[in-house]
């Protein structure tokens, strides 16, 4: 076997791109795990495979395939943000594409980003099944930046690049096909036979060069200008705050009005730009810490136990959508509940979720009816005697909950895995009531469970490390992003969100409108603000919370009454027509009510204050400050691992705008020294709320970041 001369620089003894010659066809071979990326070492590796090909009369046509799981899974994103290293990639596709050979992309796995780009490059592709076709820069804050934007729509139009493009959505192989991003599709999966087959196929039939520079995706101009037009209106509308969308559509915008030539040096002007974006860093931080969050110390410890049936306990709103997202999953479920008419309530929200789907023509009759055939309901706790893991979501109520959990006791067999979904209560508490503590962990889902990302795995003092382990096996089946969390009030996410939470409020008696907080805080990226989200999840909830913590309080401690004086008008948001907001005839977008204005000009004349006014960034510097320090906190206590897992937590439990990475990397990004600055300057009015976290003023008196403690653990 020939290998390329990469391996100087290449940190293992195997180079990552190997070629050899089958017949008359070079086959090489990107072998660099785990996915392919298009690291320095494989680039030069394809550079010189394709140089190979040129020079050497005994080649033919050139073969291209991905070992192991796939293709190509893009460029490098851990080269992102360090030195350029050259060949850069848009050159590498270039010199395939240049190539006077017929160079044959065979895809299986993941042809991604760079990955597709490669492909685009080369003069025939060919997919087979399982294969994921698509360009999901987008998602990373970038653009396809190695000829992506020009070749795309060449191929396939305006319209379907776009589409591929904005979404980062990735297309199967048949899809594929049918969009022209693909010759064919193999018959078997055996990547190598049908990619060496088509090669041969192709040499038979004396097929030429055909680069995709050339080709006339682009040929019904005012198709694509349509399409562009569009695609405009729509990301102007969609992508807000989001920095690399239009630019993807100014990238088509110029392939359909300049040179191929002309179209790669614009989209290497934007690549850059979005490459130097805080966006991309953000992106890019959310993509690795949303992959090292499964990495708990008890994954690598211990092995997950079975799970092949699961009981939930309780129908309401999480039940049900605990039960919907496990039956999701396609494991069975039984839910237990306390009387008939209970069950039934349960069973209907259960089915609600389907109905839905089946209205919106998202699923079919039938495939509501097998789905269900996995479900069973049972007022008796003796049917979940052989249920693998049980997840308990009733009332929020120590007693109710031991009561529940002395069940389980009695009737799960040795070995059951018995999860608590509670918000707030002590679950060590609850494991050591029972004689298997062993067995109990925490397993926090998020409203509406069924669609939510977020799983808190809550680790109790006495869990052993396999049931640990066996949380974070069901977050994977069920399609979560699991985050493990100490036992603590709220853990992560509820614990900062109190905090946060009443920094506004404290903003809002001093002066700001809950209106132009709501703003500050979606300008600033959130989806919603907190006092919108209030009136959606309902405003009772809170109210029994303050009214159940009253007696604990510290006196001492600022108390905003303003939200305890709408409820007591039974004010409790969307559901009951007005909370902040109005809601005129069931609206779903809320209206400023001047009523409510009148009330918070009451309470501050009771409290003694003046008000005085902020703009948005004086809102933002202390919403976000306060989360960080208690951020800063969590991870102090050992509640949170590293920052990385507080970052995940908010960008997938609580609209934490995703491209700022999370709040920890965000205030990586303002820099520590600021935020502990803005904190010491607030607590000059309230040092009691304004208490600066160890953590923090360690880090700064250290002259490091959060990103330093986020090393594997
Ligand atoms: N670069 C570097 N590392 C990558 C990577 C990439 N492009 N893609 C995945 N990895 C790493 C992951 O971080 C993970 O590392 P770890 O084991 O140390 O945690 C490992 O590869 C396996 O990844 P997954 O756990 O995600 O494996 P899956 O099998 O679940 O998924 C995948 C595979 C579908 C390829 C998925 O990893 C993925 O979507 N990757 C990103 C694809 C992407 O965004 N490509 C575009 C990059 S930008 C680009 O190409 C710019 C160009 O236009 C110039
Ligand atoms: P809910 O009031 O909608 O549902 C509770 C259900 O439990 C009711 O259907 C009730 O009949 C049933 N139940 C009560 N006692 C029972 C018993 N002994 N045996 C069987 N069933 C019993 O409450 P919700 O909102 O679903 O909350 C449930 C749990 O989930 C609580 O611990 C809550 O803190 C937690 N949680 C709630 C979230 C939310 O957004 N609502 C989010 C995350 C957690």
């Amino acid at each position: 076997m020939a290998t390329d001369s990469v391996t100087a620089s290449s940190a293992s003894s195997v180079p990552p791109v190997t070629h050899e010659l089958r017949g008359k066809v070079l086959l090489v071979t990107i072998d660099h795990a785990p996915v392919n990326a298009l690291s320095v070492e494989v680039r030069r590796g394809l550079a010189a495979a394709i140089e190979h090909a040129e020079s050497s009369d005994a080649v033919q046509a050139v073969l291209l395939v991905g070992a192991g799981r796939n293709f190509i899974a893009g460029a490098d994103i851990r080269e992102f943000g360090k030195p350029p290293q050259p060949p850069a990639l848009p050159d590498v596709c270039n010199r395939i594409e240049a190539c006077h050979k017929p160079v044959i992309a065979a895809i299986h796995g993941a042809a991604l980003g760079g990955g597709l780009e490669v492909a685009l490059s080369a003069h025939y592709r060919l997919a087979v099944a399982g294969a994921k076709l698509g360009l999901p820069e987008v998602q990373l804050g970038l653009l396809p930046g190695a000829g992506g934007t020009q070749r795309t729509p060449r191929l396939i139009g305006a319209e379907a690049a776009l589409s591929l493009m904005l979404s980062g959505r990735h297309a199967s192989a048949q899809e594929a096909l049918k969009l022209g991003l693909v010759d064919r599709v193999g018959a078997s999966d055996d990547i190598l036979a049908e990619g060496l087959a088509y090669a041969q196929e192709l040499l038979a039939s004396h097929a030429h060069v055909r680069r995709t520079r050339d080709a006339h995706g682009l040929a019904d101009r005012a198709a694509a200008q349509a399409a562009i037009d569009t695609a405009r209106a729509d990301t102007a509308k969609k992508s807000r705050g989001l920095f690399s969308p239009l630019k993807i559509v100014d990238c088509v915008q110029t392939a359909l009005d300049q040179s191929f030539d002309e179209g790669l040096r614009f989209e290497r002007k934007q690549f850059l730009e979005c490459l130097d974006s805080p966006q991309r860093a953000g992106l890019v931080h959310a993509f690795f810490a949303e992959r090292e969050v499964q990495k708990a110390p008890e994954t690598k410890a211990a092995k997950p136990r079975a799970i092949e049936s699961v009981g939930v306990i309780g129908g309401g709103t999480m039940g049900a959508g605990i039960a919907v997202a496990v039956l999701d999953s396609g494991l069975p479920v039984t839910m237990i509940e306390r009387d008939d008419a209970s069950l039934a309530r349960g069973r209907a929200h259960v089915e609600k979720v389907y109905d839905g789907l089946v209205a919106k023509g998202r699923m079919t009759p039938e495939a509501k009816a097998q789905v269900l055939a996995r479900y069973s309901g049972s007022t008796s706790y003796d049917a979940l005697a052989n249920a693998d893991l049980v997840i308990e979501a009733v009332f929020e109520d120590m007693n109710v909950k031991q009561a529940v959990f002395a069940e389980l006791d009695r009737v799960c067999k040795p070995g059951a895995v018995l999860a608590t979904n509670t918000s707030y209560l002590d679950i060590d508490a609850i494991a050591s009531s029972i004689k298997r503590p062993q067995d109990v962990v925490g397993l926090h889902f998020f409203s509406p469970a069924n669609i939510m990302k977020l799983l808190e795995v809550v680790v109790p003092k006495q869990v052993s490390a396999d049931v640990v382990a066996t949380a974070f096996e069901l977050a994977k089946k069920l399609r979560k992003v699991p985050v493990r969390a100490g036992v603590c009030d709220g853990f992560i996410g509820n614990r900062l969100l109190a905090v946060y939470r009443t920094a506004a409020d404290h903003v809002m008696e001093d002066g700001a409108s809950p209106y132009q907080i709501d703003k500050a805080i979606r300008d600033f990226g959130f989806a919603m603000g907190p006092y919108q989200v209030i009136d959606l999840a309902g405003g009772d909830i809170g109210w029994a919370t303050r009214k159940r913590r009253a007696a604990t309080r510290d006196p001492n401690a600022r108390y905003v009454q303003i939200a305890d004086r709408l409820c007591e008008r039974g004010w409790f948001g969307q559901k009951t027509g007005r909370g902040f907001y109005l809601y005129p005839e069931g609206a779903r977008t809320g209206s400023p009510d001047p009523e409510v204005e009148a009330i918070i000009r009451a309470e501050r004349e009771r409290a003694g204050i003046e008000p005085r006014s902020f703009s948005d960034e004086d809102i933002i510097r202390r919403y976000m400050a306060a989360m960080i320090n208690e951020g800063a906190n969590v991870v102090h206590e050992g509640i949170a691992l590293r920052p990385l897992d507080v970052d995940v937590t908010l960008v997938y439990g609580y609209g934490f705008p995703r491209y700022r990475g999370g709040p920890m990397k965000y205030a990586d990004t303002v820099g520590l020294a600021n935020v502990l600055a803005d904190i010491r300057a607030f607590a000059k009015e309230d040092p009691l709320f304004w208490k600066p976290s160890p953590l923090l003023v360690e880090l700064v008196e250290r002259g490091a970041n959060f990103a330093s403690l986020n090393e594997a653990v």
